[in-house]
């Protein structure tokens, strides 16, 4: 009997499955009603009393035994099916789906490093502003022309209330409350009553930057742009075209050379080789003088951009709408520039 015992022993603990009917076979051979286990112990008043102490013991060891292999085995095999079919347990796991950077916040990004290098900070301020700090301080006076360049959305019970057309808006309340030397970057969110095309969007984002100390000549300002566009594009060729804002005087629109080899369709540059990238001048006196800064002593220069326009040049992107229809597909191909 002892013998018999001890043989079972050896058989469970060779006992190896993957499969849980299998398994519950198993159980049911040893641990059922009519299991193995049972029947030993039914026997056991028949064992002669000098060998019950050490039948007792083997039996108790054969039970111990078949209850670990049907424990371990369980875990394992729920282990295996959620791992797969094959049951590979040391098959690499699943790697979790990560989001990616928006490609409008990667190229913010860069813009701000870039002039963070020069000694800009960045300043911001309300996407819902009045129309002192988005217009009238910024020479733009009620029923100005200039006021329809920017088509305004206004918050309808109050017209002095409006969503800011321009990152300008945080310059005007920066330097209310700041005196110069002033160098900031505000980059932001802004709003246009526009018609929705490829190239152009009701709400779109700005960097804009401004630098105001005494002696500040458009030189700085032609130096500053170049060695941002190098810093950004890799090409400092740039050309300072005149042009009319309100709050500079004078005024510029910034053309950076493209050059002709991506020409081929005359889409980019049009056939010149040229792209217009960005505004900029120098900061107005009336301006200075609405913001609380004195002309006669300080002077200074303004810009600002699109990220969106910027993005699709740097990405070559034809439609502005891609970047806000959250595409995954889309998105996910942008990577952090290093
Ligand atoms: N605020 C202008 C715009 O939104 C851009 C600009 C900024 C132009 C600073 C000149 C100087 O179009």
């Amino acid at each position: 009997m002892i013998e018999e015992v001890k043989k079972h022993l050896k058989k469970v603990n060779n006992f190896k499955t993957q499969d849980l009917s299998e398994l519950e076979s198993f159980r049911i051979e040893y641990s059922g009603k009519k299991g193995v286990l049972n029947n030993f112990f039914i026997s056991f008043r028949n064992v002669p009393k000098e060998d019950k102490k050490q039948f007792g013991k083997e039996l108790n060891l054969l039970k111990n035994a078949v209850s670990e292999k049907i424990k371990s085995f369980k875990g394992e095999i729920n282990i295996v099916n959620e791992v797969g079919a094959n049951g590979d347990l040391f098959r690499p796991g699943l790697v979790p789906d990560s989001g990616t950077r928006h490609p409008l916040s990667i190229v913010r990004n860069r813009i701000i490093s870039i002039f963070s290098k020069i000694g800009f900070n960045l300043s911001d301020g309300p996407e819902i502003e009045d129309d002192w700090h988005n217009f009238t301080a910024l020479n733009l006076p009620e029923h100005h022309p200039a006021r329809d360049m920017q088509d305004t959305f206004f918050i309808q019970t109050n017209p002095d209330i409006l969503l800011r057309t321009h990152t300008s808006s945080v310059q005007v309340r920066y330097m209310e409350s700041n005196s110069p030397p002033i160098r900031i970057l505000s980059p932001g969110r802004v709003f246009r009553n526009e018609a929705i095309s490829s190239r152009s969007h009701c709400i779109f984002h700005q960097v804009e930057g401004l630098y105001i100390n005494k002696d500040v000549s458009f030189v700085d300002l032609k130096q500053t742009l170049q060695y941002f566009t190098k810093a950004l594009f890799g090409k400092s060729t740039i050309r300072l075209r005149p042009s009319y804002f309100p709050f500079t005087e004078p005024s510029a629109e910034v053309d950076i050379y493209w050059g002709l080899e991506t020409e081929t369709d005359r889409r980019i540059t049009k056939g010149t080789g040229w792209l217009e990238i960005m505004g900029c001048g120098m900061v107005d006196p009336n301006v200075l003088i609405n913001c609380g800064i004195d002309p006669e002593e300080y002077s200074g220069y303004a810009f600002g951009m699109g990220i969106e326009r910027i993005a699709m040049l740097l990405y070559q992107v034809s439609d502005i709408r891609m970047f806000f229809e959250n595409d995954l597909r889309f998105l996910k191909q942008f990577k952090p520039h290093t």
